[in-house]
């Protein structure tokens, strides 16, 4: 598990970020496919497969997301934009009407294709460097979210919507690391949840996301799943990850490769609970 070992392995040496460089401007392909990315997986949490309401908070937000992607669609150009910004009023109308959030799914995954590579999530390009990422976040976020992430920074009191305890396993249960990467990139419109893209690059960002992510557990809690991992699942997934365990060529079907940072991203803490707790019935993954 890539970045779950390179959490554990990183040395917590505490540097200073004197003066952060300026990222570039995000390019607005970029920016509206985050937005959007957001505000579909918003819609997910807000309405059931048959369209019923769940969280009216939720859906209210995916709403809001909406227009704050419609803004910035405004600064396409080139010959994307117009099929663009007919996706995107699709992509409203669904959501008005309640359509499922699977067709919402694909009418996103058009709108990515249509907006092509600028529009693809961003990964890391470097090894991810967990001491410039607890530095950023004490600096940049640690006034409101809490020097640990409990939510009890000493701005939040006076906050509304108060900024979550993204700390706790128990907030950030179903959220990816890629939804809080598009999510520190772009803000939350409305609220005091400013975006960082113009202000920290890529890996800067993804640092203070794979930051964020060690508040939730202890070392001894690393340690064990690392040990529980090297017993229950290396044979088939390999020590890291990479599909390659001694029983994987035995397999019809191979593993996927849960090591890689690109799986790890679109994947939250409660899809991974799942699948461990009731495996995946006709494979080998067992319960
Ligand atoms: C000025 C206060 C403030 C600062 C600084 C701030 N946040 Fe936030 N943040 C908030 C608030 C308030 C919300 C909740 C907004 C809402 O409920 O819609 C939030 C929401 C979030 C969420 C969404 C969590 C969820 O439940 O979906 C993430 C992720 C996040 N912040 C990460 C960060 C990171 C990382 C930083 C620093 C780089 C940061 N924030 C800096 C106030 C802040
Ligand atoms: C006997 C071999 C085997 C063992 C042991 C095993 N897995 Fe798997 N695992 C698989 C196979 C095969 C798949 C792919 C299933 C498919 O999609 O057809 C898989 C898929 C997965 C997935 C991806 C599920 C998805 O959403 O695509 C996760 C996560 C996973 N395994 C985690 C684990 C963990 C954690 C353990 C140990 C607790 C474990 N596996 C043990 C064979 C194994």
């Amino acid at each position: 598990m890539r970045i779950r070992t390179i959490l554990c392995r990183a040395i917590l040496v505490v540097g200073t970020v004197a003066a952060l460089p300026a990222a570039a401007q995000e390019h607005p392909a970029r920016r509206v496919a985050n937005i959007v990315s957001v505000a579909v997986e918003e819609y997910g949490k807000a309405v059931d497969a048959t369209g019923r309401l769940v969280s009216t908070q939720e859906y209210q937000e995916a709403n809001d997301f909406l227009i704050d992607a419609k803004r910035a669609a405004e600064r396409l150009s080139g010959a994307t934009a117009g099929p663009a910004r007919l996706l995107l009023d699709s992509i409203a109308r669904a959501v008005t009407l309640r359509r499922s959030p699977a067709t919402l799914d694909s009418l996103e995954r058009r709108f990515a294709n249509v907006l092509g590579n600028e529009a693809r999530l961003e990964l890391p390009r470097r090894q991810i460097d967990l001491a410039e990422g607890r530095t950023i976040f004490q600096q940049s976020c640690a006034t409101c979210h809490g020097v640990t992430g409990r939510g009890d920074g000493s701005a939040a009191a006076r906050m509304n919507p108060r900024p979550p305890a993204i700390g706790t396993a128990d907030h950030m249960r179903g959220i990816t690391p890629a939804l809080m990467f598009r999510i520190t990139s772009i803000g939350i419109a409305g609220t005091p949840m400013a975006g960082f893209a113009g202000t920290l690059t890529p890996d800067q960002r993804w640092n203070v996301v794979a930051y964020v992510n060690t508040l939730r557990t202890t070392r001894e809690q690393q340690l064990e799943g690392e040990g529980l991992f090297t017993q229950r699942c290396a044979s088939c997934h390999g020590v890291s990850g990479a599909g390659d365990g001694t029983l994987a060529r035995s397999l019809t079907k191979l593993p996927p490769e849960i090591g890689t940072v690109a799986w790890q991203v679109e994947h939250s803490d409660e899809q991974v609970a799942l699948v461990v707790r009731e495996g995946m019935p006709g494979t080998a993954l067992p319960a």
